[in-house]
């Protein structure tokens, strides 16, 4: 797998998640600006990379949106260096490469075997369309990509979700262009809540204190943001990889799927053409995952997470 990211907290779990699971091999890694800015975002799965023992290349994606506009860090929700209270700039000595184009190579390299997972916004995913569209149709087995909202509300505005909202043009590209894609939008994301007890059972069980820290900090987020009290804490971008190696804890429906790209109230509005006409006019049509099974992807996050996860890897490759 490919994962184009923005690390970003629930994109570092999701690349624990990745690489703790025994049927996932992760191949290279895309970071680019989002919840954090393109060097820290780089920085930051770096550091990820060098603490999991991942060895993949890494490639420095998009530093802003296509629509031009000023981009919008949260650090708010992930810390000023988008890991929590982790200082990569301190940590992390490395002059930001400017390799981007050199990901088509890696893409070759695995044709017909890749799949890309998204979990930033779209915009090096769109570039990718818009000059390698070809390659893309012909070399990628499928692309599942966490984006958007239908008919729940956004976490962005009252409509948008924010890998879609930050960059509507480019995923409006995306999801006109690329081949074989499945949405993990909030619908689902929003709803798999992992509750800390289960990240303390994780920790006692194997020591990832880093990943207690890094969920703790968004929990607190979220608890601090929401109205009710919370059960948990959603960890949006791992629900991506959840949905590729779990379909069967999902529903999906097909839908010809449309985003509102115009500077309005409603930008990053994503939303299904729900019309049974025979005469409507062509659209690219893509999976959703609109249901989840709650208790079957807590049950695998936790046993991916635990120590089980890591030996089961462990005994795969020897
Ligand atoms: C998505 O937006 C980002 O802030 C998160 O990392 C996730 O990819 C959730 O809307
Ligand atoms: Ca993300």
């Amino acid at each position: 797998m490919l994962l184009f990211c923005d690390p970003g907290i629930d994109d570092a779990v999701a690349i624990y998640y990745a690489h703790f699971h025994p049927e996932i091999e992760l191949v290279g890694m895309v970071a680019e600006y989002g919840n954090t800015s393109t060097e820290n975002a780089f920085r930051n799965a770096l550091y990820l990379q060098e603490t999991l023992g991942i060895h993949v290349p890494l490639f420095r994606g998009a530093q802003g949106p296509m629509t031009g506009k000023e981009v919008e860090l949260h650090p708010e929700i992930h810390g000023e260096y988008g890991l929590g209270t982790i200082n990569t700039p301190e940590k992390v000595d490395v002059e930001i490469p400017e390799n981007f184009f050199e990901v088509i190579d890696l893409i070759r390299a695995y044709t017909g075997k890749l799949t890309i997972v998204t979990t930033g916004r779209l915009t090096s995913l769109a570039v990718l369309c818009l000059y390698y569209h070809d390659l893309l149709c012909e070399k990628v087995q499928e692309i599942v990509s966490m984006a958007g909202a239908f008919f729940v509300p956004g976490n962005v505005t009252a409509l948008a979700e924010a890998n879609v909202y930050e960059d509507p043009i480019a995923a409006k590209l995306v999801i006109e262009h690329a081949p074989m894609l499945t949405i993990v939008p909030l619908n689902v994301t929003d709803r798999l809540l992992v509750p800390m007890e289960m990240i303390e059972r994780i920790t006692f069980e194997n020591g990832y204190e880093m990943l207690h820290a890094l969920i703790h900090y968004y929990y607190d987020f979220y608890e601090a943001a929401t109205i009710d009290p919370l059960l948990g804490t959603p960890l949006h971008d791992v629900v991506a990889f959840s949905v590729l190696m779990n379909p069967e804890f999902f529903t999906f429906l097909t839908y010809r799927v449309y985003v509102e790209s115009a500077d309005t109230e409603t930008a990053g509005a994503t939303f299904p053409d729900l019309r049974e006409l025979v005469d409507l006019p062509p659209a690219p049509q893509h999976l959703v995952a609109i249901e989840a099974n709650e208790a079957a992807f807590l049950e695998d996050f936790e046993r991916i997470l635990s120590s089980r996860g890591r030996r089961e890897k462990a005994d795969r490759h020897g």
